[in-house]
């Protein structure tokens, strides 16, 4: 359970992440478009959906302004997104306003989200945020003044497994301790981050994905095919590696041709 002081410290920040505040480089007058090969995925992404539902696309496309304008989202790039779904900017204000993935102020370069719920509380996440705050001179929220880091910490990410552990940008880094931690933030202030593990992740103890000290101990068999599916084959294969190309993270082939849904 969360105490009431951790609680009391959230709050400036969810009420900040919900609050416009202009700053030079973000304007309601800031010029934001789509670059020319990100405006066919702007196409890509629409054509996945009716051309009367376009704003169905609002998330995959402020993602991809997000990704555009360096991992934040200036009122501008709002703005476009609204104006390409055909929508009120309001609607786009709501959704980028909602889902924390959406950063409204600039990060550092390496984006660093801390997980802090209880998992990962219980294996040590709060010496990790210190280490952090102590190695980098920053608190929670706070970015470096080389605009190298920036640190947030978040609920679960869903690597409870290998707690605690860190997302750096869009990669997770996982079983940390203080001292890995360091290395970790050493290996970016090199510009080489480690790169991650076999299975999409990496596991800073040297493990393997989830598997324990002892290795592999459970599902070491293929399982069956369910009884009511039999068409397995027919389906591409996806190396985890690859799983960014595949989310269409800079992996859209341009030369697709893109037939629009009715
Ligand atoms: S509790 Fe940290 S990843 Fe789930």
């Amino acid at each position: 359970m969360l105490s009431s002081s951790r609680i009391i410290s959230r709050l400036p920040r969810v009420a900040l992440h919900q609050t416009h505040i202009n700053t030079p480089d973000n304007l309601p007058t800031t010029y934001f478009d789509f670059t020319e090969e990100n405006y066919l995925r702007v196409t890509r992404i629409l054509s996945k959906y009716p051309s009367n539902y376009k704003q169905s696309g609002i998330i995959p496309l402020l993602d991809l302004a997000q990704r555009q304008a360096g991992g934040w989202l200036p009122l501008a790039a709002m703005d476009k997104v609204a104006k390409i779904v055909n929508v009120a900017p309001m609607r786009v204000y709501e959704v980028a306003t909602f889902y924390t993935m959406f950063n409204r102020e600039k990060v550092g370069k390496y984006f660093m989200q801390l997980c802090g719920t209880t998992p990962c509380m219980i294996c040590g996440s709060e010496d990790i945020k210190q280490t952090i705050e102590k190695h980098l001179g920053i608190k929670d929220g706070e970015t470096t003044s080389d605009g190298l880091f920036t640190l947030r910490e978040v609920e679960c990410l869903g690597a409870c497994a290998n707690a605690p552990m860190i997302q750096m940008n869009d990669d997770y880094y996982e079983c940390l301790t203080p001292k890995t931690t360091i290395e970790l933030l050493e290996a970016c202030k090199n510009g080489q981050p480690p790169a991650m593990g076999k299975w999409g992740s990496l596991p800073m103890n040297g493990q393997v994905s989830c598997e324990g000290p002892k290795g592999k101990t459970s599902l070491i068999t293929v399982p069956g095919h369910p009884p009511l599916r039999t068409d397995w084959e027919k389906f591409e294969k996806v190396d985890p590696k690859s799983v960014k190309v595949h989310m269409g993270y800079g992996g859209y082939d341009e030369t697709e041709v893109v037939e629009e849904k009715s």
